[in-house]
């Protein structure tokens, strides 16, 4: 590194080796606010390393939830039973987007006022997509101009909702979850395309009982939590970073033990299977309801593909690897129906293109997507982060093929998600 956050990527000639990809951030944020709210002591193997999760367990400490690293670094965390204590300060969700709109249907359920905020990127981001639904339930949430963060919550009794959002978000549905669990009634959330299910699988994890068919996932309030010991499988979405890497240069080879198959997010691997990258899956198991195995990667030919509709609801943090690495397509990438790229920890959309273009790249955007054309040739450059972990993690694997050094400004944004990145990285590219 040239400084604290800046990182230079020199180009590459393949990508070799074994990953060891540190926990699902979706997961860890899920287990923690779960494990907190249970009876009795929790422990996660494989934690993510994410600072987005560290947020999370901050924010559970000001509520009066105990929790520390233990000898063999499991995370143990002391549940406190479905009542936390009330904040003394306002709860920091730092860059967490996860952090916020979850925790507020825990503490939708909870007989106290707590205020909630974030870094400059959060407090850009809309909450009204939680903010309805947890006031239909009978909380009250202020924000600012009409929904962004800070949010106060005042909790208490709340009753449960059969709820339809607008948006597809999977931490909307598990807000309302979560918030159900402190409600009288049976609490439903029906989406209009399915989203990731690990709100669903760790509420089983815990011991409730939540219903699903189709997109309605249902569940009765007043189920008691207990605590779990976990391994947290490997994070897809770190991973596809690695795998995009790899689907660069025809005679890479990569390892990735212990990566979280679930369903709902697998849709990246059959994509890139038929964006040309070779993967085979082994040693497959299930560890509390989530599916697990070890992916072994090798180089093709990089072909084009269009995404649209669920299958981009499905890649959504993926796409910004997908784009940084379109140009080296065959025949391009189209990317439809992605109008929530605007509103991610940067606008990913105007962040491509704008460090495509700087590649000297060619990209055609659009209000709700974009479309960058194959068989160009990327030169390093000068590129931002802008201040969003996927970007700079996006575009250090898109300068393994530039020609030429790219220096990436703001790279300590990649800990957001994933702290070790540019290290491991730098391991696995043969140069
Ligand atoms: C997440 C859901 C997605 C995703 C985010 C993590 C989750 O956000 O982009 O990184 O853990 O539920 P939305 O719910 O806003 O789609």
């Amino acid at each position: 590194m040239a400084d604290r956050s800046t990182f230079v990527v020199r180009p590459a000639r393949g990508v070799r080796g074994v990953v060891r990809i540190p926990g699902d951030k979706s997961i860890s944020h899920r287990y923690a606010m779960l494990a907190a709210i249970a009876e009795g002591t929790s422990r996660f193997h494989n934690f993510s390393a994410a600072r987005d999760c560290f947020n999370t367990l901050g924010c559970l400490r000001t509520l009066g939830c105990d929790w520390k690293r233990a000898d063999d670094a499991a995370i143990e965390v002391q549940g406190r039973g479905p009542r936390l204590s009330a904040p003394t300060e306002p709860l920091d969700c730092g860059n967490s987007g996860s952090t916020m709109r979850m925790l507020s249907g825990v503490l939708a359920g909870q007989p106290f006022t707590s205020e909630m905020f974030g870094d400059e990127s959060l407090s850009r981001r809309p909450m009204a997509r939680i903010m309805a639904p947890l006031s239909r339930m009978g909380a009250q949430v202020e924000a600012r101009d009409g929904g962004r963060p800070p949010l106060k919550i005042r909790g208490g009794r709340l009753k449960a909702i059969h709820y339809k959002p607008e948006v597809a978000s999977a931490q909307v549905k598990s807000c309302v979850l979560f918030a159900g669990l402190f409600a009288e009634g049976e609490t439903i959330v029906e989406e209009p395309i399915r989203t990731r299910d690990h709100g669903e699988l760790a509420l089983r994890a815990f011991g409730a009982e939540v219903g699903r068919s189709g997109n309605i996932a249902r569940m009765r309030g007043g189920q008691k939590l207990n605590a779990i010991a976990a391994h947290v499988p490997g994070d897809l979405s770190s991973a596809a970073f690695f795998l995009c890497a790899a689907a660069l240069f025809p005679d890479s080879q990569l390892t990735l033990p212990g990566i979280l198959m679930n369903p709902t997010r697998a849709r990246l691997l059959d994509i890139l299977i038929l964006m040309g990258l070779k993967i085979s899956v082994a040693q497959l198991e299930e560890q509390h309801g989530e599916l697990v195995g070890a992916i072994e990667a090798r180089g093709g030919t990089w072909k084009g593909a269009v995404i649209s509709g669920a299958d981009t609801a499905a890649l959504i943090d993926e796409i910004p690897v997908l784009a940084a690495t379109a140009p080296y397509t065959e025949n391009g990438l189209e990317v439809r129906d992605a109008k929530e790229l605007r509103v991610k920890e940067s606008d990913r959309i105007a962040a491509v293109a704008t460090n495509l273009r700087k590649m000297g790249a060619e990209i055609e955007e659009r209000p709700n997507g974009f479309r960058i054309p194959g068989r160009q040739r990327l030169r390093g450059a000068e590129l931002d982060s802008f201040g969003d972990h996927r970007i700079a993690m996006a575009f250090a694997v898109a300068a393994l093929r530039a020609e030429g050094e790219t220096n990436i400004h703001g790279a300590d944004a990649a800990g957001v998600s994933y702290p070790a990145f540019f290290e491991e990285l730098d391991t696995v590219a043969g140069r």
